[in-house]
C-alpha cells in the first residue's frame, strides 16, 4: 500500500479506499478512528475528471463502503459526509441518487450506523447550474447548495457546540448588556424564561446551515468563531495553497472542500490527538485542518496525483501556529 506522504502528524496513502481499508496495517486501526470527514465524489451523471461512477454502479459502491466506515470508527465516533445534488442526463429533474446513496448508506444491515444530523452548506456565489436549464431555458434555479450529513454509530457520539460557537448578533449583545427583553410565549410556542438571554456563553449555538459569503452587505454572516483562523470559502485566491500551486503551475483540486467546513467538524466531534480519516482526500484539506487542530489525520485518495497538493498545504507557515 503506498505511503505518499507522512507527516509528524498524519499519513497519505495512494488507493482505491475499499482496498486501502482492508490492507492489514489499517485494519490494526480498527475502532481507533474518531472522525471521518470526506467528500466522496458525487454521483454525477457525466463523467469529471476525478473519476466519478455512473448510477447503479455508483450506489452499489457507496453502499458498500459503510461497513468498511463502521468497523474503523471509535464507538462513539463520527462519520461526516457531504454530497451535492445530481440531475438527470438530459433532462430537468433532480436525481435521487444522492438521497438513495446515503439512505443505503445509513441502513446498510452490517454497519449499525444512523442519522444523527444534516447540515446544509449554502454558497450564494455557486456559478448557476444546471447551466442548460437554469442560464439557457431558464425554467430552473440555481443549485446553490451541499448537503452535509452527520452519521454515527450512536445516538451520542462525542460533540461539544461550546467549542464552535458564532459570534453574538448586535441584537444579542445590546440584550446582554442591558438585561432587557420580553420574556413569556412566542407564536412558536417557545416559553422564554426571565433570565434564558442573559447569561453570556460567549457566542451563540451554531446552526446546521452555513453560508459561505454574505448574501448582501447589509447582512452579516455570523459563522462560528473558528473561520476566523481558516479561511471558509474557497474563493480566496490569495492563500499559501493557492499561490503556491499557482507558481509550480498546478491546477488545485476542482472539488476541494471549504477549509472552514473541515475545521468545524473537526472541533465539533474530535478533542486535540484524536484521529481524523478522510478517505477521499485530494488536496487534503481535512488532513490540514486536523493537524492545524492538533488532531492526527490519515488520508487515502485512489489519484497519485493530488498528493503534492497535500504536500504544498504542509509547507503553509501557517501550520507552525497550530491553534
Ligand atoms: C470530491 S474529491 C475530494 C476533495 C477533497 N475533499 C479536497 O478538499 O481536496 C473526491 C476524491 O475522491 C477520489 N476518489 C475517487 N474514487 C476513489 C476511491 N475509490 N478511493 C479513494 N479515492 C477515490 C478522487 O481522486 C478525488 O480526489
Amino acid at each position: 500500500m503506498p505511503l505518499a506522504q507522512r507527516t509528524q502528524s498524519g499519513r497519505y496513502y495512494i488507493g482505491k479506499v475499499e482496498k486501502v481499508l482492508n490492507n492489514p496495517s489499517f485494519q490494526q486501526l480498527r475502532g481507533q478512528v474518531n472522525l471521518i470527514l470526506t467528500s466522496p465524489p458525487f454521483p454525477l451523471n457525466s463523467k469529471k475528471s476525478y473519476g466519478n461512477m455512473l448510477g447503479d454502479e455508483y450506489l452499489e459502491w457507496f453502499t458498500c463502503l459503510a461497513p468498511l466506515f463502521a468497523e474503523m470508527l471509535a464507538d462513539d465516533g463520527s462519520i461526516v459526509i457531504e454530497l451535492g445534488n445530481s440531475w438527470e442526463p438530459s433532462r430537468p429533474v433532480q436525481s435521487l441518487l444522492p438521497l438513495q446513496s446515503l439512505l443505503n448508506f445509513v441502513s446498510h444491515k452490517e454497519a449499525n450506523l444512523r442519522l444523527i444530523q444534516e447540515f446544509v452548506c449554502y454558497n450564494p456565489s455557486r456559478l448557476p447550474s444546471p447551466a442548460r436549464w437554469v442560464t439557457v431555458k431558464r425554467i430552473r434555479a440555481v443549485d446553490s447548495y451541499t448537503r452535509l450529513w452527520w452519521i454515527a454509530k450512536s445516538d451520542e457520539p462525542k460533540a461539544d457546540n461550546f467549542k464552535v460557537l458564532r459570534p453574538y448578533s448586535d441584537r444579542m449583545k445590546y440584550l446582554i448588556s442591558t438585561g432587557r427583553y420580553n420574556a413569556g410565549k412566542r407564536p412558536s410556542e417557545h416559553k422564554i424564561g426571565e433570565t434564558s438571554f442573559l447569561k453570556d456563553c460567549g457566542g451563540s449555538i451554531a446552526h446546521n446551515l452555513f453560508e459561505l459569503e454574505d448574501m448582501d452587505a447589509q447582512r452579516k454572516v455570523r459563522l462560528p468563531n473558528i473561520y476566523n483562523a481558516f479561511s471558509f470559502s474557497n474563493s480566496n485566491s490569495n492563500d499559501f495553497f493557492s499561490r503556491t500551486c499557482k507558481k509550480k503551475g498546478i491546477t488545485p483540486h476542482p472539488a476541494r472542500m471549504p477549509m472552514g467546513l473541515a475545521a468545524f467538524f473537526i472541533e465539533f466531534l474530535t478533542e486535540p490527538s484524536d484521529l481524523v480519516l478522510d478517505p477521499f482526500a485530494g488536496s487534503n484539506t481535512t488532513g490540514y485542518a486536523a493537524a492545524r487542530l492538533n488532531r492526527r489525520w490519515l488520508a487515502i485518495d485512489a489519484e497519485e496525483k493530488y498528493v503534492e497538493q497535500s504536500r504544498i498545504r504542509f509547507k503553509d507557515p501557517a501550520l507552525k501556529q497550530t491553534i
